[in-house]
């Protein structure tokens, strides 16, 4: 077995890390910490430290580590055939049974899946079924995508464009020009704090309006949204905002992308974010929860209405030009397929709703009196708290104070639980595995509060 010293070497001088500073990483100056394994809401590195984590991987090992219910599909699947593809109609059992167990749970509305790899290759399958969706129907002017500033959708060259985060464009770039941003449904960060919820909602209608107008509505496809904002803050959407949103959209003819990428499989006490919310998408991107992260597998499930266009595309072009070699690989269907049984028989997606609102309610308890807390929030098992310096005005810490980033170091460091600080703004986020407990939900909160009393008193 190879030493630490000797992993921490070839990785500083080897490994170029995602969402890293690299430049510090390869110096030396942050930590690398190497994983070994986990079981629940364990994981454990390979210096023995013992950690909760409370963010799940990134928001996706759902069913928590180590569910042998998983491995051994994973196993079976790679002794019996762990390759296929999936071009000119070809399947295995696995995919086949986990498309029509995805279609089960999905809203009605929902036809059929198409299976990537990742939430942002996902994405990216979207944004090509869109356009050639409007180029079959003879309006190749309609290919525009409206996105969220905090939205989150991935960091390809489209995905990374929807992405409304500074940090995934600057020097790349992005945006490209087929995609418009909007105004975030952030209500704890409005501009005008005298408004009311519904007045901030209608806000978001008139902003949303304007965009439409002066883009042209017959230049506009679709608009892809997270249910709630993940990556951008956690931020659960104001009372109403989903159902005024749609109207805007069908008044314009333009195609709903739920990104269900963290809320897909009950991370919001339903099965879906679109359940919760009301909302009627026209394509439902699902990744991270299909498998637990187990295998990488991603999904855009089809309303009728889209796989009807892409029917009659095919008539008339011929097979359709989109796949990848993995696409619906049979190892991660074979995860797929275990992992949504394993949320049925453990009721992770009822557990989810009540230990998360219960974590929630905890939180608010604990820290909701501290005076550089400004704001606690949360749906589902969702859960995040903000930090400013000034409650009254709201005002930002200095950014350069990285108050979010110490936070959850010293989070993890004292207390050994992983939260994450979300990357625009002072914000620690949780999102645990959906069978966390109300004890070790009481375990987080107790370790939140002396963090963040050890570090901002
Ligand atoms: C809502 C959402 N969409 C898409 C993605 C991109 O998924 P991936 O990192 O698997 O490409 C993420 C990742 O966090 C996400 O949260």
């Amino acid at each position: 077995m190879l030493t630490n010293d000797q992993l921490d070497l070839w990785d500083r001088e080897t490994f170029l890390h995602p969402s890293t500073h690299l430049a510090q990483h390869a110096r030396g100056e942050s930590p690398a910490r190497v994983m070994s394994t986990g079981q629940g809401v364990w994981i454990e590195d390979r210096d023995g430290n013992r950690l909760l984590d409370a963010f799940a991987g990134l928001y996706c090992v759902n069913v928590g580590y180590g569910r042998p219910e998983i491995t051994e599909a994973i196993a079976a699947q790679a002794r019996e055939l762990a390759y296929y593809h999936a071009y000119v109609g070809h399947g295995t059992e696995a995919s086949i049974t986990l498309a029509r167990m995805i279609l089960d749970r999905a809203p009605s509305n929902m036809s059929k899946v198409y299976f990537g790899l990742g939430g942002s290759d996902a994405n990216e399958t979207n944004v090509k079924l869109i356009w050639y969706m409007n180029n079959v129907l003879g309006r190749p002017e309609k290919k525009k995508i409206i996105s969220r500033w905090r939205g989150y959708h991935g960091s390809g060259l489209v995905t990374g464009s929807l992405t409304g985060l500074d940090l995934f464009h600057r020097k790349f770039d992005l945006p490209l020009a087929q995609v418009i941003h909007t105004e975030a449904p952030y209500y704890y960060r409005r501009e005008n704090l005298a408004q009311s919820e519904v007045e901030f909602v209608q806000h978001c209608v008139d902003v949303l309006e304007a965009l439409i107008e002066r883009e042209g509505a017959d230049t506009v496809a679709a608009f892809i949204g997270e249910p709630v904002l993940g990556t951008g803050g956690i931020v659960p959407p104001p009372a109403g905002y989903w159902e005024a949103i749609q109207k805007v959209l069908r008044k314009h003819d333009i195609l709903l992308v739920a990104d269900e990428v963290v809320t897909g499989f009950g991370r919001l006490g339903t099965m879906f974010g679109s359940d919760h919310y009301g909302i009627e998408a026209d394509i439902i991107t699902i990744a991270k929860g299909l498998t637990s992260a187990y295998a990488p597998l991603s999904g855009s499930i089809v309303s009728e209405k889209v796989w009807k266009v892409l029917e009659q595309g095919t008539d008339e072009l011929g097979p359709i030009g989109h796949g990848w070699t993995y696409s619906a690989h049979p190892i991660g269907a074979a995860a797929g397929v275990a992992n949504l049984r394993l949320i049925d028989e453990l009721g992770l997606v009822r557990n989810a709703g009540d230990v998360g609102a219960y974590l929630i309610q905890a939180m608010r308890e604990a820290l909701a009196d501290h005076r550089h807390v400004g704001d606690i929030r949360g749906e589902g098992m969702l859960c995040a708290v903000e930090f400013v310096e000034d409650r009254d005005s709201r005002r930002l810490f200095d950014s350069a104070r990285k108050i979010g980033p110490q936070v959850a170091a010293a989070l993890l460091a004292q207390e050994k639980v992983i939260a994450r600080a979300m990357p625009q703004g002072d914000i620690l986020g949780f999102a645990p595995p959906l069978c966390l407990t109300r004890e070790e939900a009481e375990r987080i909160v107790a370790a939140a509060a002396r963090a963040v009393t050890s570090v901002l008193g």
